[in-house]
């Protein structure tokens, strides 16, 4: 038995999980694991060696040689090492998220991040957040949150993101590649995009970053309290 619950958040891109997964866990002092940056420092390596993102094959191998390691630190902030390396900024660049789909969608390459991501969990105290935490990693997840929102707002928070950064890209192309990216997620063979039976869906479009953090840390202390 866990000494502590574990919360699913799954979402299309751009919804605001990560925002609202790390504030969450530090709310609630849980840990803040975001899946999508195990596939993106895949896709990076993949990208860097040159490999045929149709190769699937090649993919598989090299998911299972690629050491990738989450570190939190003080400030709940992620460092994504690949290989050692921190790749934390260069996993966000626009050529690994227009990538990162084909190869998220890799049956091969999504058991070994499964496995990676179920045995983060094991201890129980996390907030895991994803494409397919509440229906394949977490499965028995305590809570579990299915967080969207509208097309051309996901896109203008994104955009916004990147222009905080320095990165100059056109809202429009943004919209464009986040609705290509759903579509891949959604439509794959493998753990497709979709929310568990049991999760609970919020449309974040017209809430406040803190709005949804409360929903959801209220979520998890109510049924805390039926245990
Ligand atoms: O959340 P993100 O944009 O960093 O995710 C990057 C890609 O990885 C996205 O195309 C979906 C995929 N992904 C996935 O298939 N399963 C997950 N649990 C997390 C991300």
């Amino acid at each position: 038995m866990h000494c502590k619950p574990n919360i699913a958040i799954d979402g299309p891109a751009g919804a605001g999980k990560s925002t609202v997964a790390k504030l969450v866990a530090k709310n609630l002092g849980y840990l803040y694991i975001d899946t999508g940056a195990m596939y993106r420092a895949v896709t990076l390596k993949a990208l860097r060696d040159g490999v045929d993102l149709n190769d699937h094959e090649k993919l598989g191998r090299l998911a299972s040689a690629v050491l990738i390691r989450l570190k939190v630190g003080s400030n709940g902030n992620l460092t994504v090492l690949l290989d050692g390396e921190d790749v934390t900024e260069e996993i966000r660049l626009p050529a690994v998220s227009n990538s990162v789909s084909l190869v998220a969608k890799v049956p091969v390459v999504r058991r070994k991040m499964l496995e990676l991501q179920k045995d983060m969990a094991r201890l129980g105290g996390v907030v895991m957040e994803g494409r397919d935490i509440g229906k394949a990693v977490l499965p028995d997840a305590q809570v579990k949150i299915y967080l969207t929102a509208a097309t051309g707002e996901r896109a203008r928070r994104r955009w916004k993101e990147l222009s905080d950064k320095g990165i100059r890209v056109d809202q429009r192309q943004i919209e464009e590649e986040i609705c290509n990216r759903d579509f891949i997620d959604t439509s794959r063979e493998m753990d497709p995009l979709a929310p568990a039976a049991d999760a609970v869906i919020i449309d974040s479009t017209s809430y406040t970053i803190e709005g949804v953090v409360d929903l959801i840390v209220a979520r998890v202390t109510g049924e805390r309290q039926k245990l």
